[in-house]
């Protein structure tokens, strides 16, 4: 997207809500016949959960997040949007609470890289999805892949992430560990937010980051905010901006096979080699 198409967000917090309206553009391009029961993964507020039910009619939408605070945020957007059929739990993606082949649809909306540091981890979340997938099943995976962000600012904003916290995986990574655990791409496309923070709103961005660490899950040693933002603050206020999140990439796959999930004592060991 060029300039032209950019949104100056004048307000930090709002913008990631709505997102320019890419949540639901995503979920309408998944073809799903209405009364079927989907998943959301790392759900954070339940936007995307939330969006499930309104557009694809669903017979319910559960949505998971390991920290507290998003489930309890995803609960109050529930409420206030008088969703019926959405419910919201704590727990770890890596080890989902239900039986095998409960869903036929799992989405998860730019939080693989919060879930997943390696490859192997990414290979482990994929395969726990696989099992709580019916055969034939949807996986509808909406993340940031690196190569797509185009403008400096873009480039900028992907290196603050990768400071803080976040780790991304490229297309190819991607779509390998998806195969890998027995799904077949049916659709990669991406979409741009148009998503352009002014100066100040980058810094409650990364203020927001920073701190949401030890909110979510207690982290004492969480990166200063102003020191993260005195480092990355010239070449912010250069660009004029921060495109944060400015694009979507969205891969619609289907579950064509079973798989063995990775062992947890192969996870144990790749942890120990690591330390
Ligand atoms: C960027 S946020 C969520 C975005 C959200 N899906 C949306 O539509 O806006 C990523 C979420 O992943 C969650 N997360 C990280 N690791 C997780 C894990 N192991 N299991 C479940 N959720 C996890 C984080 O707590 C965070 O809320």
């Amino acid at each position: 997207m060029g300039e032209r198409g950019l949104r100056v967000i004048r307000e930090f917090q709002s913008y990631y809500d709505d997102l320019n309206g890419v949540r639901r553009a995503i979920v309408r391009r998944i073809p799903v016949a209405p009364g079927q029961r989907w998943l959301d993964i790392g759900t954070g507020d339940g936007w995307f959960a939330l969006e499930i039910e309104r557009v694809l009619s669903p017979r319910v939408v559960i949505g998971i997040d390991l920290a507290r605070c998003e489930v309890e945020l995803a609960r109050q957007h529930a409420w206030d949007s008088h969703s019926r059929l959405s419910a919201f739990v704590q727990m770890d993606a890596y080890r989902l609470g239900f039986p095998s082949e409960t869903f036929d649809g799992v989405g998860t909306f730019l939080a693989l890289q919060d879930i997943c540091l390696d490859l192997l981890s990414m290979r482990r979340l994929f395969g726990e999805i696989n099992r709580v997938l019916r055969p034939g099943g949807w996986f509808a995976l909406a993340t940031t892949t690196p190569e797509d962000a185009e403008t400096p600012s873009q480039k900028l904003a992907l290196e603050i992430y990768q400071y803080i916290r976040a780790g991304f995986f490229t297309k190819a990574e991607i779509q390998e560990a998806l195969e890998r655990v027995g799904f077949e791409v049916e659709h990669l496309e991406f979409y741009p937010t148009g998503v352009n923070l002014e100066p100040e709103e980058a810094k409650a961005f990364i203020q927001f980051e920073c701190d949401w660490l030890e909110r979510a899950y207690g982290w004492r040693n969480k990166p200063d905010w102003q020191a993260v933002w005195a480092r990355f603050e010239p070449r912010i206020r250069a660009l004029g901006g921060l495109e944060v999140d400015a694009k979507v990439t969205f891969f619609l796959a289907r579950k064509v096979r079973m798989v063995n999930p990775v062992p947890e004592r192969l996870m144990e060991l790749s942890r120990e080699v690591r330390a």
